[in-house]
């Protein structure tokens, strides 16, 4: 056993059953020695914290106005954490030590959002979810030269959400994020702010940027994806949130609401809490969803956000853990060790999304995603900087079919990420009905299981701009990098 105790029993993934039988046609010697030699280093040693170390909270900014224009001013660099007692990690991180601020910005308001690039490596910074020109939005497109700052300058134009902000260079995105480079950017508009749902940040509003990692013997960051990570995921034995392994919280007696970003390179989480508890989802990639959504158990594909409400309202100084079922290990250990000053009760409806009209669809567009032999590919292409591979108009309304193909012995799972729109789900596998709840609001990010088909309802609103494109893509990290992406443009 990698870690000290399993809290939860994990039902073991058909996945991890079948990793062994990797088919071996035409590979090199290499690369079948690289799959069997595992390649991570066992940590088992630095892993024995027990939950007795306080959770993180990012850094709230809420920037600087200057003539109107909210400034945040952001350094990407190479620093030193501490994730283990007697031993300091290198990382890359934003402003700290590991991860990044949180930005919140109001909708409505101009922001100008610059990131200085400290590294001695080319970077850029995305704005995951954000509605933004293309030419803003951080992709490869936006790079950031060693010593150079680069601005990301709009004036919010979305609902309220969790998004976040991560590097987006080609080929090196996987390994910048493992890093440390991640932050989220929480949206408030007038609807978030007037309803009655917990506020205060890092008391009852809990971010928690859950990502897993592998770490050698020295307490460093451990990335070299064998052929078979690159294509099964890159799944490290140690968990992390807000940067800390094995963290507690302490929270008030009353409803509380967490903000769940899945910030790991490849892992698909499915949580739950240790007794089972109810909880409602309030909110998904880039909406509040209708109505509360009450689950016991949330699955998360990387990229994927959720903020969920529990209520802790009569259970003062209870004890449970946020636990990961696939992997059967918990995250979090949650004390309800304070009494609660205020009181919020969950609102029965939360918002109304406008829905696009499928009688308007102009136009349909396929995208089959396959995989094999560490060849991952939209479409049997991958991603050309210089190829456009899409072109869509301002406004029309137009239905994707995405699809996860090929190897469906391995089990490979996937997801679909575009950029600077939402989208909403309109099939899983032929029909409505396999849609699930709580996937029903806005999305820019959606999973797909092994032979899994969705149907989405797309509509670019606002920005054009023929030279510069935006993205789509797989948002396991290892895909993305491995060029399971594509571009558009809006004209
Ligand atoms: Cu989270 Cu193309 O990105
Ligand atoms: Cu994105
Ligand atoms: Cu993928």
């Amino acid at each position: 056993m990698k870690r000290r105790s399993f809290l939860v029993l994990g039902s073991v993934g058909a996945s991890t059953l079948l990793t062994g039988c990797l088919p071996m046609l035409i590979m090199n010697r290499d690369k079948i020695s690289d799959m069997f030699s595992g390649g991570n280093p066992s940590t088992s040693t630095l892993n024995s914290k027990n939950f007795n170390e306080k959770l993180a909270i990012p850094l709230l900014l809420e920037g600087k106005n200057i003539n109107g224009v909210y400034h945040y001013d952001l350094t990407i660099q190479e620093a030193q954490h501490r994730f283990f007692k007697d031993k300091l990690t290198h990382t890359y991180a934003v402003n700290g030590t590991y991860l990044a601020p949180t930005l919140k910005l109001i909708n409505g308001e101009k922001v100008s959002i610059n990131y200085t690039n400290n590294l001695k490596e080319l970077t850029t910074m995305h704005g995951h979810g954000m509605h933004v020109p293309a030419e803003m939005d951080g992709t490869a497109h936006q790079s950031i030269a060693p010593t150079q700052t680069w601005s990301a300058q709009y004036r919010v134009n979305q609902r309220a959400c969790t998004n976040w902000y991560h590097p987006h260079a080609m080929g090196t995105t996987a390994e910048q994020v493992y890093q440390g480079l991640a932050g989220l950017i929480i949206i408030e508009d007038k609807e978030s702010q007037a309803l009655d749902l917990p506020k205060e940040y890092g008391v009852d509003d809990i971010p928690l940027v859950l990502q897993d990692r592998f770490f050698d013997s020295d307490g460093q960051l451990y990335y070299h994806p064998t052929m078979r990570q690159t294509m099964m995921g890159y799944k490290g034995d140690t968990f992390i949130v807000n940067g800390v392994i094995d963290p507690y919280v302490e929270v008030p007696a009353k409803e509380v609401r967490l903000r769940l970003l899945n910030g790991s390179n490849s892992s698909v989480y499915e949580l739950a809490f240790s007794d089972s508890r109810a909880f409602k989802q309030i909110a998904g990639d880039n909406s509040f969803l209708e109505q509360p959504v009450s689950l016991h158990t949330l699955r998360l594909s990387p990229g994927e956000r959720a903020e969920i409400v529990v209520d802790l309202g009569s259970d003062f100084g209870k004890t449970f853990y946020l636990n990961e079922t696939r992997q059967g290990k918990a995250f979090l250990k949650v004390n309800v060790t304070k009494k609660a000053t205020s009181k919020t009760v969950l609102p029965t409806v939360l918002t109304k999304l406008e829905k696009y009209s499928t009688s308007k669809v102009v136009r349909h567009r396929r995208f089959i995603l396959s995989g094999m032999m560490g060849r991952v590919m939209i479409n049997n292409k991958r991603m050309d900087m210089n190829r456009i591979d899409e072109v869509l108009k301002l406004n029309e309304t137009e239905i994707w079919e995405i699809s996860n193909r090929g190897m469906m012995m391995m089990r490979m799972e996937h997801n679909f990420h575009i950029h600077s729109t939402h989208f909403m789900v309109l099939e899983r596998n032929g029909s409505y009905a396999n849609v699930l709840e709580n996937e029903k609001g806005y999305k820019d990010t959606v999973y797909l299981a092994a032979g899994d088909t969705v149907k989405i309802i797309v509509k670019m609103t606002d920005y054009t701009n023929k030279k510069v494109p935006y993205m789509y893509h797989c948002h396991f990290l290892e895909h993305e990098d491995a060029g399971m992406m594509g571009q558009f443009t809006v004209e």
